[in-house]
């Protein structure tokens, strides 16, 4: 990411705060895979998008108009026995130097030091219920300076909630995540057409994951945004798969939802695909019935719009696709509003995307849908989900279809940054042939 991305931030963060206030956050613990193994650590997104700064153990203080400097970490102390066995460390003087704290101090100190720098402040932005331990001790600072408040010190008046403050601004897209965005649905695109070359009857669904994990590392990106999603067959229609341990069967479909990290964004991208390269007829009638949804749902996607309108029209075009071949009986109109298509699509049309898969920012404001803007960013990812064989004819059952996209609304309409991955029926199994 572009260096200057971070003070721009945080300067935007401070505008909002104002004078008199503090804000606090923590990074992500490390989790335990077991016993003496962790899962790699990966920052919490809002504590990267501030600072950069990928080490755990790490605590970021922002206090606008702070003379000795605005921007405080505190991290790990350098510590060559521990650098020998776990890896480098920034130290404070990192945290300054290749980060840009005005001021650093080591982890260990934050006891001493964090209820000196919210004394005297009004406010608080601090998100309580994301991690235990740490709200005890906030709670534990705050009423120490409670205590002492008749010998004359000041305690905040008012803690305010810094997650929803950073989810607005982490939801408009400035044009260097825009960037990171593009490349990390092109890889993701790119290890698909990976994945549909690669493709047989008989594999099984975890080599298919192998191929899209290899291509992800080798175009630099160290992980999948989220586990991939590899199904054949009935496993399709599981919404979120991830066993990925059976064989690829004749004449299934192959559902596979998967995506790269780049640089702390997530690409979100599914396709479905024959696992013997060509569609049966059926197959094709389901699955273009979905690619006519998924089309209709990225129509809606432009400013002025709300974020329902994709849902909606996605909802309408699988409501009559569903009606023309029998496995809905009815009235459209009355259908949609019975929600009847519920029992195969019965998902939602889309989220947010960033630097988490599901990303923040809110769908509404004052109860009513939110308006589409330039900068944001959203997946559109239709389906149909064909499990419940009752009431079914033969030729339908146990099918799972999901078309799944990655749009940048622009000034006009919109931006598919998914689009390198083909979705057309002839050209899938022109790639498989
Ligand atoms: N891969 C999770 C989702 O599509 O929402
Ligand atoms: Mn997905
Ligand atoms: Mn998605």
């Amino acid at each position: 990411m572009n260096k200057a991305e971070f003070p721009r931030r945080r300067r935007h963060l401070m505008d909002v705060m104002g004078a008199d206030s503090i804000a606090v956050l923590p990074n992500a613990p490390v989790a335990t895979r077991n016993r003496d193994v962790d899962f790699p650590h990966r920052s919490d997104s809002n504590f990267h998008y501030l600072s950069g700064f990928p080490e755990p153990e790490s605590v970021l203080v922002i206090v606008p108009g702070r003379p000795h400097g605005e921007y405080i970490l505190f991290c790990r102390e350098r510590n060559i026995e521990k650098e020998i066995w776990d890896g480098y460390r920034a130290g404070q003087q990192g945290a300054c130097d290749i980060y840009g704290a005005d001021d650093a101090y080591p982890i260990d100190d934050l006891d001493d030091i964090l209820p000196g720098l919210l004394e005297g402040k009004e406010r608080v932005y601090y998100t309580m219920g994301n991690q235990a331990v740490f709200d005890q001790q906030m709670i534990g600072w705050l009423n120490n300076l409670r205590k002492f408040s008749r010998q004359g010190m000041h305690s905040p008046n008012e803690i305010i909630e810094l997650d929803h403050v950073l989810n607005e601004l982490r939801l408009f897209k400035s044009g260097a995540e825009i960037k990171a965005m593009r490349r990390a649905a092109e890889i993701s695109a790119a290890a698909h057409i990976r994945a549909m070359q690669f493709t047989q009857v008989g594999k099984w669904e975890y080599e298919v994951e192998a191929e899209i994990i290899h291509d992800f590392m080798r175009h630099d990106c160290r992980s999948a945004a989220y586990p991939s999603i590899v199904g054949g067959g009935e496993n399709g229609c599981i919404l979120h798969y991830i066993e990925n341990n059976k064989k690829l069967k004749n004449n299934d479909l192959l559902l596979i939802d998967a995506g790269a990290e780049y640089d702390y964004y997530a690409g979100d991208i599914t396709r479905t695909l024959p696992v013997n390269g060509k569609f049966t007829a059926s197959q094709k009638t389901l699955y273009n019935i979905v690619l006519a949804a998924q089309k209709a749902a990225i129509e809606a996607v432009k400013p002025g719009n709300h974020w329902n309108q994709s849902h909606e029209a996605a909802v309408r075009v699988l409501t009559e696709g569903l009606v023309d071949i029998g496995l809905l009986k009815g009235k459209v109109n009355s259908l949609i509003k019975q929600e009847k298509y519920r029992k195969f699509y019965m998902h939602r049309t889309g989220h947010w995307l960033g630097m988490d898969v599901h990303d923040v920012g809110d769908y509404k404001i004052n109860d009513n849908w939110r308006q589409l803007e330039p900068g944001m960013v959203l997946t559109v990812e239709p389906g149909l989900y064909i499990r419940d064989p009752k009431g079914v004819a033969k030729q339908w059952q146990f099918t799972g279809i999901r078309i799944e996209d990655d749009v940048l609304v622009t000034q006009t309409g919109c931006d598919v940054l998914s689009k390198d991955a083909p979705k057309e029926v002839d050209e899938i199994e022109a790639l498989m042939a």
